[in-house]
């Protein structure tokens, strides 16, 4: 079985949810604390033995790669001025591991993002996560789907989390092939935003998903769907023709930090936990 060591990180999407900052600066490099959202997913894809990181950037936003190369005269100045804690803030960026950047030329969907890096990626099993997507727990979430891929004999996974049964029809929603209930389970399809009534369960796709490099066939044959948009639930459907899947249920909390509330929740819940701030923060958030 291939270890998984690559992961796609599309940072292509307009932000439109996040108007008007996200017009100036790219969602993902929106600060949680002192880090952007971006750092907290990177540091988790290290910490479950990810080395390659490929993102998928539009034309204009390279700052998302730039974030993570050497700054030489930054760190001159800090050097300089013995400020060594920062110093040590941003010297590992750089080496947490090996980053790449891919082009999409026009924001034509998820799927299509992640299409976008074929040739890098090249014919390895890896993770895919979204760009402003932060899980929150002990765990790494990315860990936890490398470990259903090696149960389960090299199959692809699926992150999920559990929604409210009212809420289904706002999400991808997997089908087990036997039982649901357990954390991680094998199934048989994905649907897109289905009705209460109809819903095989309340998993919601959401924020990682492991992947075969086959992926990169079904999302090149696939036809445009919701949005006029390659989506990349219509490419697990075509997948999932041939090859068997899992899904698996994150330790963690799910954070759609693309979304103003939760990001604004990601905020509070790493702030009030914070070493140095949180005690200040706590004491707010209880005056307040
Ligand atoms: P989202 O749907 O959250 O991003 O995609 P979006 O389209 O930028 O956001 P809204 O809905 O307009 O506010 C999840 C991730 O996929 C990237 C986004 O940058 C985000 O990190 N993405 C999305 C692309 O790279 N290309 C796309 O065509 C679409």
């Amino acid at each position: 079985m291939l270890r998984v060591e690559t992961a796609v990180i599309p940072v292509a999407g307009l932000g439109t949810r996040f108007l008007p900052v996200s017009k100036g600066v790219a969602k993902e490099l929106l600060p949680v604390i002192d880090k952007p959202v971006i750092q907290y997913i990177v540091e988790e894809l290290v910490a479950s033995g990810i080395r390659r990181i490929i993102f998928v950037v539009s034309d204009n936003k390279r700052e998302v790669l730039e974030y993570f190369q050497k700054d030489e005269a930054l760190e001159v100045y800090l050097t300089a001025k013995g400020k060594m804690n920062e110093l040590a803030s941003i010297q590992h960026l750089h080496d947490m591991a090996e980053f790449f950047a891919v082009e999409q030329h026009q924001p034509l969907g998820f799927g299509h993002a992640v299409l976008q890096a074929r040739d890098v990626v090249g014919n390895t099993p890896f993770i895919v996560c979204g760009g402003d997507d932060i899980i929150d727990g002990d765990v790494p979430a990315a860990r936890e789907l490398v470990e259903v891929y090696e149960r389960n004999g090299g199959a692809s996974v699926i992150g999920v989390v559990r929604v409210p049964a009212h809420t289904v029809n706002r999400y991808g929603i997997v089908a087990p092939l036997h039982d649901g209930s357990d954390r991680t389970f094998q199934i048989k399809d994905v649907i897109e935003k289905p009705s209460v009534e109809s819903a095989p369960s309340n998993c919601a796709a959401g924020g990682r998903w492991l992947v075969t490099p086959e992926i990169f066939e079904s999302l090149a044959r696939i036809e445009p769907g919701a949005g006029g948009e390659i989506q990349l639930t219509d490419a697990l459907k075509d997948l999932l023709q041939t090859q068997p899947m899992y899904a698996h249920q994150y330790s963690g909390v799910y954070r759609d930090c693309g979304n103003k509330v939760e990001y604004i929740k990601a905020i509070i819940a790493f702030g009030r936990r914070h070493p140095v701030l949180g005690a200040e923060i706590e004491q707010f958030i209880h005056s307040a």
